[in-house]
């Protein structure tokens, strides 16, 4: 498709996360000329949805140096040590950044910010706001500055394709608005820098705290460019997530770490509290290290999930502490302050994502990455509890100081794109919207919280069979599925799907919170290193 209409800026930021928003008001406050383009509201993504907190070293007797060595510890032996250093030793100043941009954090009795624990973390050094609606408040500030500044936004509007020039270098973006509105159809952003902050991309499982909106899009965008992806194999599965019941599908409701950070214990249906002996942390131990622990549980026990006893908070501390999981729970029919809350693990962070520098470079010239949807090195094979918000914040900073910095010194110029990219490409054919639940459905029982060589296998050739018939059409009718955020989410879906198995099965150990059931010790002879993948453009 053509671009209709075409907007011209210094930077697009593709996301309204924090990692979004944050590069999109510093880059504003540098002078450039800065277009925010989001899938649906400024507000809609997976940041309104973070409840423990945001990870800093903020507390008294802590260092960013202890905040490192858990950081490293969680990651299983694969974190960049620089990446993650620059996240600790920046992150304090970062989230006090945060707070004058309007962020209002929960404080102590005496004053302070009022700090929490979650799992790995040997200190409590967790910020929170509204009790458990941390990214709710860092959302609406977020908003309400990109607003009160002026920044351009673009809403409900899917990016499709990354623009270059003759020389492989960025020059904007092509984007589908929906619905009403002057910009209304597929248009385009030209702009020499392009910021993805689009997200995860948990809706690529059945069961997933990700929003509906959390379907790879920057990740498949970025594979398309030919830039390079790494670590996808590293899903984290949240272990405490409401269970409703073994079908549910889509977007499940949190139960943070942060409840047993404030002392809930996990017990099976006879009250036993089997993560003792498991690790020293019991509870708290790394997230892989909980969900495997709940898993094997309910493989032992033949459950199809544990529960989390939280009843001695009383009902006051529910309250006040965690009145956004007392009122989910509640709306499910279940009182915590009454009766344990049944819980397993979901999707729930991808920790891989698309290959930076540390100054959020991808492999593109002009393209850059931050939040979720990047792979800065700071996670390696698991991401330890809140050190999310904080690597959006600390990221998006760097690149929009990289960007300034570009612009000051002359070299950021708009480029002429050499060509459209066809959005409907031989290899990326338009999917069905209904394939979005099948390729859940085959993630889910072949790539999730246990995989092994054959699960993966199995899901292979089923997602590559998905990809075949698409193909088959386009070859046939000259079209498959009418162009719409359906279809778009759906092939998009399946890109990041295929890429995602293949890695999995590529990783012949166990990891982190990549868990091979035929593989089950970590092998740091073959496999202490990344698989980085980088599609060719004529192949998938
Ligand atoms: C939670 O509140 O448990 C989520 C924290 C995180 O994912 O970092």
């Amino acid at each position: 498709p053509a671009p209709g209409w075409a907007i011209a800026a210094d930077v697009v930021v593709v996301g309204s996360g924090v990692a979004g928003l944050t590069a999109a008001l510093r880059c504003e406050a540098a002078g450039l000329r800065t277009v925010v383009v989001t899938k649906a509201r400024l507000d809609d993504g997976s940041t309104r949805w973070a409840q423990g907190g945001i990870a800093a070293a903020l507390g008294e007797g802590d260092t960013p140096e202890q905040h490192l060595d858990d950081t490293l510890v969680a990651g299983a032996g694969l974190c960049d040590e620089e990446a993650v250093r620059i996240l600790v030793t920046e992150g304090p100043d970062a989230v006090r950044r945060l707070i004058a941009t309007g962020a209002h954090f929960d404080e102590s009795t005496e004053g302070g910010l009022a700090l929490t624990r979650e799992g790995g973390h040997h200190r409590r050094r967790i910020a929170h706001a509204g009790g458990d609606a941390t990214g709710a408040e860092i959302s609406r500030a977020l908003v309400e500055a990109v607003r009160a500044r002026g920044v351009r936004t673009v809403e409900n509007a899917l990016v499709l394709d990354l623009l270059t020039d003759a020389d492989g270098r960025t020059a904007g973006v092509t984007l589908h608005v929906m619905g009403e509105g002057q910009h209304d159809g597929v248009g385009a952003v030209h702009a020499p820098a392009v910021v993805l902050a689009t997200g995860g991309m948990g809706q690529v499982f059945s069961a997933t705290t990700n929003p509906a909106v959390s379907t790879g899009d920057g990740v498949a965008l970025a594979l398309r460019a030919g830039a390079e992806v790494s670590d996808l194999e590293f899903v984290q599965f949240h272990p405490t997530v409401l269970f409703l019941g073994p079908d549910a599908e889509g977007q499940q409701p949190l139960v943070s770490e942060a409840v047993r950070g404030e002392g809930a214990h996990l017990v099976d249906a006879d009250g036993v509290r089997f993560m003792r002996g498991q690790h020293e942390l019991a509870e708290l131990a790394p997230r892989d290290i909980v969900a495997k622990g709940i898993t094997r549980r309910m493989q032992q026990r033949n459950a199809e999930h544990m529960y989390l006893d939280a009843r001695h908070f009383g009902a006051e501390m529910w309250e006040n502490r965690f009145p956004t999981i007392l009122a989910a729970c509640r709306a499910h029919g279940i009182d915590p302050v009454t009766e344990p809350i049944p819980v397993a693990p979901a999707a729930h962070y991808a920790s891989g994502g698309v290959r930076t520098d540390a100054s959020g470079r991808t492999t593109v010239p002009g393209l850059y990455a931050c939040g979720e949807v990047a792979c800065t090195g700071v996670h390696g094979a698991n991401r330890l509890a809140s050190n999310s918000l904080l690597e959006g914040l600390v990221y998006a900073e760097r690149i929009a100081a990289d960007i300034a910095t570009a612009h000051a010194e002359g070299t950021l110029h708009a480029r002429v794109p050499a060509a459209l990219p066809l959005r409907e490409q031989p290899e990326h054919p338009l999917l069905p919207s209904e394939s979005r639940l099948t390729i859940q459905r085959i993630m889910t029982e072949g790539a999730g919280v246990l995989r092994s060589a054959e699960s993966l296998t199995r899901a292979a050739d089923r997602l590559h069979h998905l990809h075949a018939e698409a193909r088959e059409a386009l070859h046939e009718h000259g079209k498959t599925s009418e162009p719409g955020v359906d279809t778009w989410e759906a092939t998009n879906l399946l890109c990041v799907a295929r890429v995602l198995v293949a890695a999995a099965a590529r990783r012949e150990e166990t990891r982190g919170c990549h868990w091979r059931e035929d593989r089950a010790d970590r092998d740091d002879t073959r496999w202490r290193r990344h698989i980085v993948v980088r599609l060719n453009p004529d192949r998938t």
